[in-house]
């Protein structure tokens, strides 16, 4: 049976996080060769992707994810501008990367229909069902509009992750590509002896480590809470490492990968 597949790319997986804009066009090459093949056997894909260091350098060192604060206020504004550009331009890497694969693309850039931060954010999500299934529509973390005083904030890809797979009904699989584990590891996967954990329940223990340093939105801690959100709804929500994109295929076609899935 055909899936659809909602994949979070995440921002540390296609850019070096430290340093600025720098994409990994190797890695988005491989995975869009992946989901191409995913969409050439009949399934559907809906691509979020994060920001790494597109988004979280110039939103840390502007405090984008607080809002507007008076004394930086005009540089804050222009910071803004400069990250809604890099995003878009990000954006344009990976759907340039699925059309040399022969893959029709449609872009929805945040800043332009959503409002708000967290999984509660304004803006219909319905339209990423809205096309036929050899169409992959994109869209990923971004800085949005807010309503009231603080005029802006940060929505994570893992937010969107979460409504989309929530709100369309046809969602079969939700899978988070990370750049730096195999899945939800024991340890922080720096950690020498860390272990992969294959089955994840809502509430059960890890240690994270959650890099501030590079990261403004919530790292894997957030993703684990909206993973665990859309299991509840979603019956396959998996963590895969997405060094290793043909594991998509195998989890379509076998039922099973390496990789951590999420259960409620
Ligand atoms: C963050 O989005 C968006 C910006 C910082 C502009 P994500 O939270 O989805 O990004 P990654 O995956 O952590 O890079």
């Amino acid at each position: 049976m055909a899936a659809k597949v909602i994949v979070k790319l995440g921002g540390g997986l296609i850019t070096d996080k430290s340093s600025i804009k720098t994409p990994k066009l190797d890695i988005i090459d491989s995975i869009c060769d992946e989901i191409s093949n995913l969409v050439s056997s009949g399934n559907s894909v809906i691509i979020v992707h994060g920001a790494g260091s597109y988004g979280h350098l110039l939103a840390r060192k502007w405090s984008l994810s607080h809002g507007l604060k008076k004394n930086i206020s005009e540089q804050q504004r222009k910071a803004v501008e400069i990250v809604r550009n890099d995003m878009k331009e990000l954006s344009g890497l990976v759907s340039k990367s699925l059309s040399d694969r022969g893959i029709e693309t449609t872009t929805f850039p945040p800043s332009e229909w959503a409002k708000n931060t967290g999984d509660s954010f304004k803006g219909d999500v319905s339209v990423f069902d809205s096309f036929p299934d050899n169409v992959v529509p994109i869209t990923y973390g971004d800085v949005v509009n807010v309503d009231g005083k603080p005029e802006f904030g940060i929505l994570s890809g893992d937010d969107l992750m979460a409504r989309i797979s929530i709100e369309i009904p046809s969602v079969t699989h939700c899978v988070f590509l990370l750049g730096d584990a195999d899945g939800m590891m024991d340890r922080p996967p720096n950690l020498e002896g860390s272990k992969l954990i294959e089955l994840w329940k809502s509430g059960e223990f890890v240690q994270t480590e959650h890099d501030s340093e590079h990261d403004v939105t919530g790292g894997i801690e957030l993703k684990a809470e909206r993973a665990s959100l859309i299991s509840e709804k979603v019956e396959e929500v998996w963590f895969i490492n997405g060094n290793f994109p043909e594991r998509l295929s195998e989890l379509l076609s076998s039922g099973t990968t390496i990789g951590t899935k999420i259960v409620s």
